[in-house]
């Protein structure tokens, strides 16, 4: 496939973007861009220097001063660098994901995470996973893909997720957590979680990781 296409991926927390994101963009050799370890980042980074996450000028500040760097995907992982710095681990911490969805609802903040989106997806041969992709960041992206599952699917995933990377959780506050993060993310007033009009809904609750990466292959080849 010579033609180098933008395609989003958007959907809900833990509807499994990132992971199906990563292997068509292996598969056809795109570049992968994870927007959510962004906001992540700039997340971590006022926790870490104690900014105020409801002051949103200070937040802004931090961010000019954030240089935010996602590496070419090896071996499935995505290494993230904060100011030089691999925080790729940091960023997945129970402290971040609970606070990024406060960070990600500035509209100050969006605008700026949304211009280096574009200026990243520029060139096209890209797979960009997050929430606004299709609908704000590229509209006129060839293909837009909008994954969802379950609340009962997702959380079951994280769960084996942290069972296999030895973290003692529970099933019950995993889905609390979803439903917490679906409702911050679809109600936020500046570009909040909702399927683009053309884009490709796929219901991944009752299908392999395989499944999904075939569909998608699917909808790209009908685009080219
Ligand atoms: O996909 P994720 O869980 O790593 O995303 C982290 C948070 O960032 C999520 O709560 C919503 C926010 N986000 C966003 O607002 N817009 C994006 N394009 C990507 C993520």
């Amino acid at each position: 496939m010579n033609q180098r296409l933008q395609v989003a991926i958007d959907g809900p927390a833990a509807a499994g973007k990132s992971t199906v994101a990563k292997q068509v963009a292996g598969q056809l050799e795109y570049i992968y861009i994870d927007t959510g370890a962004m906001y992540r980042a700039l997340a971590y980074h006022a926790l870490k220097t104690h900014t105020d996450l409801h002051n949103g000028e200070r937040l802004s500040e931090l961010l000019d001063a954030s240089e935010i760097t996602l590496e070419p995907v090896k071996q499935g992982r995505q290494t993230v660098l904060l100011n030089g710095e691999d925080v790729t681990k940091e960023i997945r911490s129970q402290s971040v994901t609970n606070h990024v969805s406060l960070v990600a609802q500035y509209p100050a903040i969006r605008q700026v995470m949304a211009d280096r989106q574009r200026e990243m997806a520029a060139g096209g041969g890209i797979i960009m996973d997050g929430r606004d992709i299709g609908s704000h960041v590229l509209p006129n992206a060839e293909v837009k893909i909008y994954l969802i599952a379950s609340v009962n699917e997702r959380a079951e995933r994280r769960y084996q997720e942290q069972l296999a990377g030895g973290l003692q959780t529970s099933l019950e506050q995993l889905k609390a957590d979803i439903r917490q993060r679906d409702k911050l993310d679809s109600e936020r007033e500046v570009s909040p979680l909702i399927k683009a009009e053309d884009a490709v809904e796929i219901d991944t609750t009752s299908l392999s990781i395989n499944d999904v990466i075939l569909r998608i292959l699917e909808v790209i080849k009908e685009r080219v």
